[in-house]
């Protein structure tokens, strides 16, 4: 029985004003739908989907555990170096199951279990900070590359590469990395094979932004004593429930038709994601890359020139409440909201009463901070539904290994689910291809052309 539920009366008519017909659920969506089904379904026959086979890898998931138990008594730190989708995934597993504080509990509190550090930005003042904060001796680095090429990631090796054999020498350096790549080509794997450095497989129909659930987020999790199986099995449940051929029993076609309706139908191609939970936020920023880079295309599956995409937003209840909601509630009429409600959020804390004759403050007492922010989502739905702005809620009991599988599992088939209906390749992303190019230039790569600005011609500035 999955434990997550999504609740989307309030993108129906006539709840909402200007909604879904509910006629169209077993009509005209139901048709759209259909299609883009077939699509996804001969993809996956074709082998381009390899993100759905991933919670049955059970070779993978035996080594990731395994290299994670060893690396998990040895290391005090475990320094994840990956971007995009070799970085975001991780922290958003590492917020959402060991809390925004596992890094600075104690050993004890943290069962012996290493810190762990996501880095993707290549920051020099984040990197010299984080370095000047763990002992290298002490440290095993990931770093996640499924091109292995990444200049922001490859920078970052080349520099922890150069402290870690200061601090230990430059023969146990190599003890404190492990490469996690494509499974036959790339820089990446070509160092970690000449110098017998540990690697781990990212499949190759396995993309970025697809691969949490690949070793790229599995051995972050599970050297941190994550329940990676419960997380695969949450996953695996949600694939399954999302083969589903029938829209109304289908949260990822849900998902996907009802946003995609929005977008060309209603003139909403701004996607909010707003979990009430902090341990969540990392969750809505791994979908922003989820929702942007697959959906946001030039052209259409047939080569068309059609600029395509909805604009994904993260966000976070209560705290954009005080931020965002403003622009959402009477702003254009271009925006849908998808919350997350956590019903039991691990811990809770009694308001205590203590000030009974202050009839401003007095309500608050004998309930709980978790009835507070649950309230909240439930009044601001509501709030945005009398203004007639849509809106959906996705429901998770507790915010567990399980529950995430299936929220990610989710997430990721109604991306492709959406790829079909806006008729663009979601696995490709040609448009950041560009500024590659002119940063190899730029940097003095062999054969890569330095781009002429045009400030240089003549400057704009003040
Ligand atoms: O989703 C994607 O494919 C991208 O966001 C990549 O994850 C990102 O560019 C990093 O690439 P790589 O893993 O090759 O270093």
């Amino acid at each position: 029985m999955s434990s997550i539920r999504l609740d989307y009366g309030n993108l129906m008519a006539p709840l909402v004003e200007g909604g879904v017909d509910p006629e169209a659920l077993s009509g005209e969506l139901a048709e759209r739908f259909a299609d883009a089904r077939g699509q996804v379904e001969a993809s996956r026959a074709a082998g381009a989907l390899g993100f759905l086979d991933l919670p049955h890898a059970r070779e993978t998931v035996a080594s990731v555990k395994q290299l994670a138990e060893g690396y998990g008594q040895w290391f005090e730190d475990v320094v994840v170096l990956g971007i995009g989708g070799s970085g975001l995934g991780a922290k958003a597993l590492k917020d959402a199951l060991l809390g925004l504080y596992w890094n600075d509990l104690s050993d004890d509190e943290r069962e012996h279990f290493p810190r762990l550090h996501v880095v993707d930005n290549p920051d020099p003042a984040t990197m010299r900070g984080l370095l000047g904060r763990l002992d290298p001796a002490r440290a095993l680095f990931n770093v996640i590359s499924k091109s292995g090429t990444t200049a922001e990631t490859m920078a970052q090796y080349l520099v922890v590469r150069d402290v870690v054999e200061r601090a230990v020498g430059a023969e146990h350096a190599r003890g404190h990395f492990l490469f996690t790549t494509d499974p036959s080509k790339g820089v990446l794997r070509r160092i970690g094979e000449a110098e017998d450095i540990p690697m781990l497989p990212v499949p190759e129909n396995v993309g970025g932004r697809f691969s949490v659930l690949s070793p790229v987020g599995l051995l972050p999790a599970a050297v941190c004593g994550i329940d990676v199986d419960a997380l695969l099995a949450g996953a695996a449940r949600m694939e399954e429930r999302c083969r589903s051929e029938r829209l109304q029993d289908n949260p990822a076609g849900l998902v996907a038709t009802l946003l995609h309706l929005a977008d060309t139908a209603w003139g909403r191609p701004i996607h909010v994601l707003m979990p009430y939970s902090d341990r969540l936020r990392s969750l809505a920023l791994w979908f922003q890359q989820l929702w942007a880079e697959s959906l946001g295309k030039g052209r259409t599956l047939q080569g068309e020139a059609r600029p395509t995409g909805p604009t994904p937003v993260p966000a976070l209840g209560a705290t954009d409440q005080h931020s965002f909601l403003q622009l959402m509630m009477e702003g254009p009429h271009d925006k849908v909201v998808v919350f997350i409600e956590v019903e039991n959020h691990g811990a809770d804390t009694t308001i205590p009463n203590r000030h009974p004759e202050m009839p401003e403050l007095s309500y608050l007492g004998g309930h709980s901070l978790g009835e507070l922010i649950n309230t909240e989502r439930r009044a601001t739905a509501e709030a945005l539904r009398l203004e007639g702005r849509p809106n959906a809620t996705l429901h998770l009991g507790a915010v567990t290994a399980e529950t995430l599988g299936e929220v990610i599992m989710m997430l990721q088939v109604a991306t492709v689910y959406a790829g079909a209906l806006y008729g663009v390749d979601p696995l490709d992303q040609p448009g950041v291809e560009l500024s590659k190019r002119l940063t190899y230039g730029l940097m003095g790569r062999a054969g890569a052309e330095p781009p002429a600005f045009p400030e240089d011609e003549g400057r704009w500035v003040v």
